[in-house]
């Protein structure tokens, strides 16, 4: 059984139309839209789930819960109103929240149930993924699909999404797992206080990052980062700069042939003990340089590898 929820206020929107698609590809599901008049906020009531009492609140939801603990998984549909999730996602978290008061074990099987979360959007930011946290594992990350009009070249206004296949694909893509898997590898390279930067185009916006590259297949993840880091940057990278190789980290986007792609991104630190002149041969690099690791904290496009960054510092003799 798949429960999918729709919390868009859109009666007939890409959010509806996205949980159809959803609904269409498994064979028992159910869809619960939360703009009906069936939900209710919390209110009128005087805080009994803080007081782990029942709360007085009855409606709908409860139907809802119940088919949330019979499926094997759970699809969100959250529609980005004023780059956070919509109220009605804020309503059913409220009242899941009262719901769980009076029985933290239920709680606690509620987030081993396995969720995926759709949003639907044209900008991305952090604060779905924070928002998202309190319905899964609290090791896990949240499961996030953005789906942008844009991106597929459609009005979200519109609402007219799923009428395009690819869009349409990368949905089924993401709630049956199928994914094309990638591994890569980054070279975090110090220079007294400064870290080897490069700004360079991708998806045609300019990214300050780290030199990364494919593994190619009889390659070692250190010999990809010094291969990648002299081909992004010129700096020739030898065995007695290498400090250390640092746990993987995922991240997933959508690539230029609208599929879905779950990469693995392995950090290798280096430590350099000369000045080497950096030079740019790929075009798509538009500047390299030693940049104050400060700098690159503030500057820096991607918040994970600024995380990363963090880590390789502590690991510098
Ligand atoms: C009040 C409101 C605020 C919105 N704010 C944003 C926003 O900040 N960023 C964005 O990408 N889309 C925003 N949108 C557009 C919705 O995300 C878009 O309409 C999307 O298609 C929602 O799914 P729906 O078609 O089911 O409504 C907003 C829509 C509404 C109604």
């Amino acid at each position: 059984m798949v429960t999918i929820i729709n919390f868009s206020s859109r009666k007939n929107g890409n959010s509806l139309h996205i949980a159809n698609v959803c609904k269409d590809n498994f064979e028992q599901s159910i869809v619960y839209n939360l703009s009906e008049n069936d939900y209710h906020k919390c209110g009128n009531c005087n805080y009994e789930c803080l007081q782990k009492e029942k709360c007085p609140v009855n409606d709908n939801l409860y139907k809802l819960y119940e088919s949330i603990f019979d499926s094997e998984l759970v699809i969100f549909i959250v529609p980005n109103y004023s780059e956070f999730p919509c109220a009605n996602y804020f309503i059913f978290n409220e009242r899941l929240r009262g719901y769980f008061s009076t029985d933290e074990c239920l709680y606690k099987k509620y987030t081993k149930i396995n969720k995926k979360f759709i949003v639907v959007t044209n900008t991305q930011n952090n604060n779905f993924e924070v928002a998202f946290k309190y319905h899964v594992d609290k090791h896990k990350v949240p499961d996030i699909l953005y789906m942008s009009s844009k991106k597929f070249k459609q009005s979200s206004i519109s609402g007219s999404l799923m009428e395009n296949d690819d869009a349409k694909n990368v949905v089924i893509d993401f709630i049956k797992d199928e994914y094309v898997c990638e591994r890569s590898a980054m070279a975090i390279v110090f220079y007294q206080d400064k870290l080897l930067v490069t700004n360079e185009e991708i998806y045609g916006r300019l990214t300050i990052s780290l030199p990364k590259g494919h593994i190619e297949n009889d390659e070692t993840t250190v010999e990809t980062a010094m291969r990648e880091c002299f081909e992004e940057t010129g700096v020739k990278l030898k065995r007695r700069h290498f400090i250390t190789e640092l746990e993987p980290f995922e991240i997933r986007f959508i690539n230029h042939y609208n599929k879905l792609v779950k990469k693995a991104i392995y950090p290798i630190v280096f430590e350099l003990h000369n000045f080497v002149r950096p030079y740019s041969i790929e075009k798509r690099i538009k500047e390299i340089k030693y940049m104050p690791i400060f700098e690159f904290m503030d500057k820096g496009t991607y918040d994970n590898i600024k995380e990363i960054v963090k880590i390789a510092m502590t690991k510098r003799g």
